[in-house]
């Protein structure tokens, strides 16, 4: 069992909420489903987290779903949020009304997978200076319980929870928010379906940000070397440097700079999640 697991493993039995942080852009890929087997019947908090890269009516419906669920609530934050802590409280008290107070404090376990920004919030909560952040995934931090109140206790996840990939769609997302290193997948084939997604979604931000007149009837090979020539990634002879145009892409989607997206919604995610079963 990997110390991730175990951790949580042995913490659950206390614990009466468990927060999951997921990355608002992409919510289910960014779920662990280990996660949600260790922590069966625990009250849940799914905390939308950069919301401020993600489109806001897409993360209205993935909200809408959560909080549908039993036991469940779901929170949207991003790190320049100002009271983040105000909300988690009051969300994880609201879902077990009946603790509180110092002989009862509430304890809640807040997981993630790498990047998607855990250190970052809780750094804000404490009021620490962001060390241990980066966005290269895979630094290791020791478990911490962190007091947020009297009568709050928050305890974090020692060692990595590590991302699945439950659907194909869903590792290109990840591989596109940056949440799986660098060298996991072809940067050329995560941009690709990258484009494909934002050429339906949102055709529109696409050719304002790369000042493309118009993408219809194109194929994603196309738009990803229209950007290159757009942006001066050539090789001698003429020919778009693929290569470079990608990482064009992914850069830009990761910084938000195309525009505020979002790679999957619930209905989508349950669609991809019935083909990939079927295979
Ligand atoms: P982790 O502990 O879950 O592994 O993630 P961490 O907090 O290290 O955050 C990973 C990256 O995501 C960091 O970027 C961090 O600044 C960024 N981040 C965290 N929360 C948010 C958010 O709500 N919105 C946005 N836009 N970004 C967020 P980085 O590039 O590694 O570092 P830096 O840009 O802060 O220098």
């Amino acid at each position: 069992m990997n110390k991730a697991k175990k951790a949580i493993a042995e913490r659950v039995p206390d614990i009466d909420v468990v927060i999951e942080m997921l990355d608002a852009r992409l919510p289910a890929s960014s779920a662990n489903p280990m996660l949600a087997q260790l922590t069966r019947g625990k009250r849940a908090l799914k905390i939308l987290n950069k919301q401020d890269l993600a489109d806001p009516q897409v993360t209205r419906l993935w909200l809408d779903h959560y909080n549908a669920q039993p036991n469940t609530r779901a929170l949207a934050l991003d790190a320049g949020d100002r009271a983040p802590t105000q909300k988690l409280i009051t969300a994880c008290r609201d879902l077990v009304p009946a603790r509180g107070g110092l002989d009862k404090p509430l304890r809640v376990l807040i997981c993630g997978i790498p990047n998607v920004g855990k250190s970052t919030l809780i750094n804000t909560m404490t009021g620490r200076r962001a060390a241990k952040t980066g966005n290269e995934p895979g630094i290791t931090k020791a478990q911490q319980r962190i007091l947020l109140a009297d009568d709050f206790e928050l305890f974090d996840t020692p060692g990595m929870l590590w991302p699945k990939i439950l659907v194909e769609e869903g590792g290109y997302n990840l591989a596109a928010s940056g949440a799986i290193g660098r060298n996991a997948m072809d940067e050329e084939d995560v941009s690709l379906m990258l484009l494909n997604y934002l050429m339906r979604r949102y055709a529109d931000a696409l050719c304002q940000r790369y000042k493309l007149a118009s993408i219809e009837g194109l194929q994603d090979i196309d738009v990803l070397e229209a950007i290159g020539r757009k942006r001066g990634a050539m090789l001698p002879g003429g020919r778009v440097n693929i290569q470079k145009a990608a990482e064009v892409v992914l850069t830009d989607f990761r910084a938000g700079a195309t525009g505020r997206m979002t790679l999957e919604r619930p209905e989508e995610w349950t669609e991809w999640l019935k083909t990939a079963r079927e295979r």
